[in-house]
């Protein structure tokens, strides 16, 4: 370091009477004293220390970094004498305070080094910001609502804060559950969560259904024809019900129906965004095919991005209803959320009413269990069916599916006389055997009395005013 003109000019220092800290006007300004340290008058000393003082201030500037000031002596060869100043301003003491303080061109390194080490952190998490970025602005995560239809959403009674609200105070996950902690336990692998053979199916023709039947196609896809109307609902053509591959695939078995099977239909209802719900594929599939969509306020954004005429979504609040010739469409409230991405709540879950042709069926979309399922009822029942989210719910996430027990509960709040466990039986969520929902909903209904379960194969009709219908456990003694 002696020959970097970093440390000094240890022969200039010596010839002008001691190793004195500062630059070359620092040397100058010992000259006449002799030495600074050996013994000089007292406002001499005053004088020399004011001068070290200067010389450190000036010296910091290199060891910052910053280009030698010409005006501070500090030309190359003779600069970087702050580092030998002392605060004491003495000879003696800068010389020996000097040799305990790095050089400054080491103390330059060592900046540059941490530096080096910040940009080498600062650079994979800057590439995965971007990575995780691009990622997310896929087409399969939709969009957020943007223009009218933000405006739509923003002047809606159930939008506060930024975000949609359920009625009733609502959490996502149970108290001392984080997301990764859900996330975990949703993809946890368990026992029997997924069937070990393909469930057992018919294949009825969609395009043919009688007027006031209904088909069940897993988890929480139907189709029904009422009123002279051909309703499809959350329908999912996708293998795989999350924005990743190989995450969260469906049941063997239970791809019965591609697109070219659904018929043309006159409403698509979309109770919410979640993947196992609103499908891309399906929704491109189906767009030509139907005449509108109706969805909660905000929905129709991602269907807007997948290419659908804006003109063709129907969004609505809770209560509001839509006239579609035979039937009547009305959005009703659930206890749930929504995303698609890492927006929470930036688009309306709802449940269906669907009346028409002298008949009446409710769709609860996915919901916890809450005081809305009374409302529901006397605003707007009697209901000949009711499908009742009652899978995929756990212990994490108490307050936004609901058991099959409190399933159960619904159903005696909504008035019906039977009900169809749905959310179950194709996708699983939850950490819970696969068909631990059915036989819990079984068992709870039978203890309940009074209403009656709907539990057909996938692709088998059920025909609404056949009330003395049964239906036989078929998942029983699968693996
Ligand atoms: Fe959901």
């Amino acid at each position: 370091m002696a020959d970097d003109g970093v440390t000094g000019a240890p022969a200039e220092v010596g010839r002008e009477g001691g190793p004195v800290g500062g630059d070359g006007a620092e040397a100058e300004s010992v000259r006449p004293s002799g030495s600074a340290g050996s013994g000089a008058p007292a406002a001499e000393a005053r004088r020399v220390r004011r001068a070290g003082e200067t010389a450190q201030e000036k010296g910091s500037g290199l060891a910052c970094g910053v280009a030698p000031d010409p005006a501070a002596g500090g030309e190359p060869g003779r600069s970087g004498i702050g580092g030998r100043s002392s605060p004491d301003g003495g000879g003696t003491a800068a010389a020996e305070v000097g040799a305990s303080v790095p050089p400054a061109r080491a103390k330059g390194f060592v900046r540059l080094m941490v530096w080096i080490s910040l940009l080498g952190l600062a650079l994979p998490a800057v590439t995965l910001a971007f990575a995780a970025a691009a990622f997310l602005s896929l087409p399969r995560f939709g969009a957020l609502p943007g223009g009218e239809r933000l405006g739509r959403v923003e002047a809606s009674p159930q939008y506060v804060g930024g975000a949609f609200r359920n009625e009733v105070p609502t959490s996502r996950r149970a108290e001392g559950t984080g997301l990764a902690d859900m996330l975990a336990r949703a993809l946890e692998p368990s026992p029997r969560k997924v069937p070990a053979v393909p469930l057992p199916s018919r294949k009825s023709d969609l395009k043919s259904l009688p007027e006031g039947s209904l088909v069940w196609l897993g988890h929480s896809s139907f189709v029904m024809r009422l009123g002279g109307m051909t309703v499809v609902a959350d329908p999912v053509l996708g293998r795989y019900a999350s924005p990743l591959k190989y995450v969260n695939g469906s049941f063997p078995g239970t791809e019965v129906y591609s697109a070219p099977d659904f018929p043309d239909a006159d409403a698509l209802l979309i109770s919410h965004d979640h993947f196992d719900h609103l499908d891309q594929e399906a929704a491109v599939a189906l767009r030509d095919r139907t005449r509108a969509a109706v969805c909660g306020l905000g929905t129709g954004a991602h269907l807007e991005r997948w290419g659908w005429d804006g003109g063709r979504i129907l969004e609505g609040s809770w209560w509001d209803s839509f006239d579609l010739g035979g039937i009547r469409v009305t959005l009703v409230p659930s206890r749930h959320g929504s995303n698609r991405g890492v927006r929470f709540d930036r688009a309306l879950w709802t449940g269906f009413v669907v009346s028409g042709g002298g008949r009446s069926v409710f769709f609860s979309g996915d919901s916890g269990y809450g005081p809305h399922f009374g409302e529901i009822a006397r605003r707007l029942g009697p209901f000949d069916l009711g499908m009742l989210d009652s899978g995929q719910y756990d212990a994490a996430w108490p307050q936004i599916h609901m058991t099959p027990e409190e399933a159960v509960l619904a159903a005696g709040d909504l008035g019906l006389g039977r009900y169809m466990p749905v959310h179950v039986g194709r996708f699983s969520i939850a950490a819970h055997p696969w068909d631990e929902p059915l036989e819990r909903a079984l068992l709870a209904s039978g203890r309940a009395g009074g209403v009656r379960l709907v539990t057909p194969l996938i692709g088998e009709t059920v025909m609404l005013d056949d009330v003395h219908a049964l239906y036989r456990p078929w998942w029983r003694g699968l693996p």
